[in-house]
């Protein structure tokens, strides 16, 4: 009876700090670094933990010293989610040994893991998010075997690593994966093939500079596509036509095409900022299309603005070259009053 009394407590403790640190500023930031800009949204209804690290948030010590789990020495645990195992920022060079076979959450982020190898995940059948942003990983450490038994896994995130081309053997039920801040300068034939359910795909930060026509072949479900800071002269071929958000700012691009987003018919927020964009290589018709709500052309180089489709809602445009006849000055900046 004590026994209960005291679990109860310790949950109580356990939720108030929850709370407390869901409101605090700090993680908001750490979430948009560590998952590559695009913020976690957290399914309560499914049981995911709305916690992404316990760093500074709890004495990891008591809690290990109260907490009946089974543990890995190098990790954390939280009784309110059992299945959730905390390895973040400790500096580990390695994926710990004897991971628990009930962990679906599994948070590795900042660490100094360069390889996963064919045991490391072996006695995990149900994992669910595999989270390893700010490592080291390596594509010829990656034992293609591991990723691919996975099947289960919905979030892959390995933002801020060592990769050079996109990782071979990715499970089929993905549905993120977010490979922000790589060194990509190639993605693996076939690599998206089987990822029919995959809705976000971040690769912004990378080296790529085409995209050949079957490597983003299989991508049915894509909605948002990041691949801003890249190194793309021009709009890329090839791809899927199912996304609704494409970001392709921070590329040197020459010009836009009449052509370059005809067939995108789910088109809704298109960003080119600071992609060196100049009037007289913008083909007139390029942004009028029905489908857009947003644009973002701001931080280019444009004199005159384009005509764009009577359904866009948000125009963005500061930092241009703008001579506008509204206001007869020779150059002025025109500024939204929304920030992005
Ligand atoms: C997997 O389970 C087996 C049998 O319990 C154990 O010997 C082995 O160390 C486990 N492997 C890992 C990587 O945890
Ligand atoms: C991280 O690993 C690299 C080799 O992969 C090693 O050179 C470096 O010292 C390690 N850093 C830390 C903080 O352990
Ligand atoms: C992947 O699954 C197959 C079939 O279940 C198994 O034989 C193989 O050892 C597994 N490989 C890894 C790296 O877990
Ligand atoms: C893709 O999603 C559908 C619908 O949720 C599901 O039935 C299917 O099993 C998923 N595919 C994979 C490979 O997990
Ligand atoms: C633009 O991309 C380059 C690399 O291509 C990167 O170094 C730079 O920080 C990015 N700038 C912005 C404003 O995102
Ligand atoms: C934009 O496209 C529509 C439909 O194709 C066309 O009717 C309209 O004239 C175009 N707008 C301009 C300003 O050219």
């Amino acid at each position: 009876m004590k026994q209960i009394t005291y679990m109860a407590l310790l949950c109580c403790i356990v939720l108030v700090l929850l709370c407390v640190s869901d409101s605090a500023s700090t993680p908001v930031i750490d979430i948009a670094m560590d998952y590559g800009g695009v913020p976690l949204w957290i399914d309560r209804l499914l049981g995911e933990p709305s916690v992404l690290s316990l760093q500074g948030r709890m004495n990891t010590a008591w809690f290990r010293a109260n907490n009946p789990q089974d543990c890995p020495q190098e990790c954390d645990c939280l009784i309110q989610w059992p299945t959730a195992l905390y390895c973040d920022h400790r500096g580990l060079a390695d994926i710990p040994d004897r991971l628990p076979d009930t962990t679906q959450y599994l948070f590795l982020q900042r660490n100094n893991i360069s390889s996963l190898s064919s045991s490391s995940l072996a006695n995990i059948t149900d994992l669910r998010w595999l989270i390893l942003d700010h490592n080291q990983l390596q594509n010829d450490k990656l034992d293609q075997a591991t990723l691919q038994n996975q099947t289960q896994l919905c979030y892959f995130f390995a933002n801020n690593n060592h990769l050079k081309s996109v990782p071979r053997g990715l499970p089929a039920g993905l549905k993120q994966l977010r490979l922000a801040y790589n060194q990509i300068s190639s993605i693996s034939p076939g690599a998206f093939q089987h990822l029919h359910n995959l809705t976000l795909l971040l690769l912004q930060g990378n080296r790529l500079q085409t995209i050949t026509e079957g490597d983003l072949k299989g991508l049915f479900s894509l909605n948002l596509l990041d691949l801003s800071g890249n190194w793309f002269s021009s709009v890329p071929k090839n791809l899927p036509i199912s996304v609704q958000q494409l970001y392709l700012s921070n590329n040197t691009l020459s010009g836009l095409d009449e052509d370059s987003f005809v067939g995108f018919l789910n088109l809704k927020y298109l960003r080119l900022s600071r992609c060196g964009l100049q009037s007289r290589s913008v083909h007139p018709q390029v942004f009028n299309f029905s489908s857009l709500v947003e644009l973002d052309l701001s931080y280019n180089k444009l004199i005159t603005i384009p005509t764009v489709s009577t359904t866009l809602q948000y125009l963005y445009l500061e930092a241009n070259e703008i001579r506008g006849e509204v206001h007869k000055e020779t150059r002025h900046e025109m500024r939204s009053p929304f920030a992005l």
